[in-house]
């Protein structure tokens, strides 16, 4: 059975993520890139870390994930916004790449999970790697879970984020200050971001469910489709938030 062709969440979303384009330049504008090597960690299709180096005209970029496809729409827009000279894109699994240099701005924006291990682990596990990456006093962006309010049982039992996976948000931020680093500033994703990232992701599979009632994958995507929905309505929605935190390494 061949598989069915969905389209990219890039047809209907901006970012891989809950953020508005407004947010993204204050947080580009924060990260004062002019000049600076600027690295994003797990960056999709790379549309943050493009839109950072069309706004610092002197910085450069690396951007590493593992979906060939995100990475390849991500060259070609590069190459279309005249950035390839200063981008390199690279498809690799985190857990096997090396920089090879210091960076002095790392991203790692809604993909902890790139350093693998247990799920309670990630935010340590990412907050270490990126020190490992920064040169003194390099800054980190950091968009990270943490929990809104208290998840209920119901909502923990509804959607596949264990509760000691995220924190509350001041718990995060000193989590991030116990690593070393220092807190610059905070934004958090607000519902009406959460909800165009999240009506956006089911769109394509609706679309697809429309133009094939009869294919005989038809179950398995309206089931992935409900599925998602379950973890967002009944799970996560208003519960865990997404925070932006600029952090600065030691
Ligand atoms: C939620 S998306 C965030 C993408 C991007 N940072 C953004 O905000 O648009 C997480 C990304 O991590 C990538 N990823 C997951 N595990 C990875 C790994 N081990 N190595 C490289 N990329 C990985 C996925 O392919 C995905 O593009």
């Amino acid at each position: 059975m061949t598989k069915p062709e969905i389209a990219p969440l890039h047809d209907d979303v901006t970012f891989h993520g809950p953020l508005s384009e407004e947010r993204a330049a204050r947080l580009i504008r924060g990260l004062e890139l002019d000049g600076k090597h600027v690295v994003d960690i797990g960056c999709g299709w790379a549309e943050f870390l493009l839109r950072a180096l069309e706004a610092a005209p002197t910085a450069t970029g690396t951007g590493v994930d593992r979906n060939e496809a995100d990475i390849a729409y991500a060259q070609a827009n590069a190459e279309k916004r005249g950035l390839a000279d200063r981008v390199s894109l690279q498809v690799a699994d985190v857990q096997e790449w090396q920089l090879g240099r210091l960076a002095d701005v790392v991203i790692i924006n809604g993909a902890s999970q790139v350093f693998g291990g247990d799920p309670v682990q990630h935010t340590a596990n990412a907050l270490a790697a990126a020190r490992e990456l920064l040169a003194p006093q390099g800054k980190l962006l950091l968009g990270e879970c943490f929990w809104e309010r208290e998840p209920t049982a119901e909502q923990l039992e509804a959607m596949p984020v264990p509760r000691d996976q995220c924190r509350s948000l001041a718990d995060l931020v000193d989590f991030a200050q116990e690593h070393g680093y220092r807190f610059l500033a905070v934004e958090q994703a607000n519902q009406d971001e959460w909800d165009v990232f999240e009506n956006g992701h089911a769109l394509a599979w609706e679309r697809w469910l429309r133009a094939n009632p009869d294919s005989p994958h038809a179950d398995d995507i309206r089931e992935k489709a409900d599925r998602q929905r379950g973890w967002r309505l009944r799970g996560w929605r208003g519960v865990m938030g997404l925070a932006y935190l600029t952090l600065q390494a030691p």
